[in-house]
């Protein structure tokens, strides 16, 4: 698996059968992404925060894509998959995940996940395609075993392949040894990548300073600012209001009674929404009178309440890189994010450290934010040993930064090196889950 990036090329083959195309998936905590191996972005994309829902009678299929809990625990939930039903309030429907600290937790859920994308983007039956699947590099061995059983006896796939995150975010960029530096929603974390291959884990760093942490700071300064934030489905129509004033707007009067799950997964949307137009990383250490000399950004919510956002603009993603900023951290210790990509660095064999050094890689979504690369290399450029050259690498397309995981499952997948690598069906009868850990280190 040694080599870096590399073409497209059809797909799928080998594996033992008659299979066609292989099928690459990559289950963040913020979004599903799954499609054809070979092909330049997933098929598919949708949140991977599912509702979830009592079966009961009058519970209407909407638009057809309630998936059945039913058929997958027998728990007599009913799953609703993708923004078009996830949006469409229900009554006591609660948000769940199938994902904990990046490892699967839920398995009805993970099921419901992965038949809601056979069935809708797919379209297809999956005994007919290879898998490969990403994972956390810190997943765990009985994680990993459980999921390769799953695959095959619940799916009768023809072959499968487990990936850690890291290094196919290594491919989708050509290199074989570099540091991936990926902020994400829940963590972020620096990982050093060696001829294709995670390093020990003892050299994986990781903090939870990420995306879904800058929502909780908007959130509390939203609170503080008196904003209210409100989500599209509780609003029947608004006016056009004056910046700063309090905005004149109609509630729709006839609402399923909600839950707080879902009214707070809705109003976590409207504040990514500001998030991704509004924040920016400041170009060195925050300081209030240069933030206050800062150009402005103005916003409107959903309600039409609009107003110029200043130095909170700034001060917000700056607990990134400094988390003493942190209000409410109480005995802060966590790492910034240069302090992450050095430590990480630091704890690998000093031969190794120029090729990681010379390949720095920013992934997720998190590393969007406007001025996030720039800060970041400054940071590290002070940091940086004099004897080494220092070369961060970020895709300026914010798909190929968001979907790098997956676009480097695409890439390995189709490559026809990689198809002896499959765990074929038939290996899986004669060894059993165990082989997970042989074949895919
Ligand atoms: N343009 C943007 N600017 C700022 N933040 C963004 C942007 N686009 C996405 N995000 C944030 O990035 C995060 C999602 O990133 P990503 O898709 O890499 O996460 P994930 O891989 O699903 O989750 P994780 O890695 O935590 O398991 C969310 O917090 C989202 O708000
Ligand atoms: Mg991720």
């Amino acid at each position: 698996m040694g080599g870096g990036g590399g073409g497209g090329g059809g797909g799928g083959g080998g594996g033992g059968g008659h299979e066609v195309g292989a099928l690459v998936f990559d289950i963040g905590s913020y979004s599903v992404r799954a499609g054809f191996a070979g092909e330049d972005c997933p098929k598919a994309d949708f949140p991977t925060a599912l509702g979830t829902i009592l079966e009961r009678d009058e519970v209407m299929d909407i638009d057809g894509s309630i998936d059945r809990g039913g058929a997958v625990g027998g728990s007599g939930r009913k799953f609703c998959i993708g923004v078009n039903t996830l949006h469409v309030p229900k009554e006591g429907m609660e948000i769940i995940s199938p994902l904990k600290n990046g490892m699967i937790e839920n398995w009805d859920c993970l099921q419901a996940i992965l038949e809601h994308t056979y069935k809708r983007h797919i379209r297809s039956e999956p005994e007919l395609h290879p898998v490969l699947m990403s994972e956390a590099p810190w997943n765990t061995r009985s994680r990993r075993e459980r999921l390769t059983e799953l695959m095959f006896e619940q799916y009768n796939i023809p072959a499968f392949f487990l990936c850690k995150t890291a290094t196919l975010s290594a491919f989708a960029n050509g290199r074989s040894t570099c540091l991936v530096l990926d902020s994400g929603a829940t963590h972020t974390t620096a990982i050093p990548v060696h001829d294709g291959y995670v390093l020990h884990q003892g050299a994986i760093v990781k903090t939870p300073l990420a995306g879904d942490f800058i929502t909780m700071q908007c959130r509390e300064m939203f609170q503080e600012m008196n904003v209210d934030i409100v989500p599209p489905y509780l609003i029947a129509s608004k006016e056009a209001v004056r910046e700063g004033v309090t905005p004149i707007w109609k509630r729709k009067d006839k609402v399923p009674q909600v839950t707080r799950s879902w009214h707070n997964y809705m109003c976590n949307e409207v504040i990514q929404d500001f998030q991704a137009s509004v924040l920016q990383v400041s170009d060195s250490s925050y300081e209030d009178q240069i933030a206050a000399q800062m150009p402005t950004m103005h916003h409107e919510f959903p309600t039409g309440y609009n107003c110029d956002f200043g130095p909170e603009r700034f001060r917000i993603p700056e607990g990134l890189f400094d988390p003493s900023l942190v209000r409410g951290l109480s005995g802060n210790t966590m790492l910034g994010v240069s302090h992450v990509v050095s430590t990480s660095a630091g704890m690998c064999d000093v031969d190794i450290r120029p090729g990681l050094y010379g390949s720095v890689i920013l992934v997720g979504g998190n590393t969007l934010l406007q001025g996030f690369t720039d800060r970041l290399n400054r940071e590290l450029s002070q940091k940086t040993p004099p004897s080494m050259r220092l070369k961060l690498l970020a895709n300026s397309s914010s798909v190929e930064r968001r979907f790098s995981s997956w676009i480097g499952g695409s890439i390995l997948a189709s490559l026809g090196t990689f198809q002896q690598m499959w765990i074929s069906k038939q290996e899986y009868e004669e060894s059993g889950k165990q082989c997970v850990e042989r074949k895919c280190p």
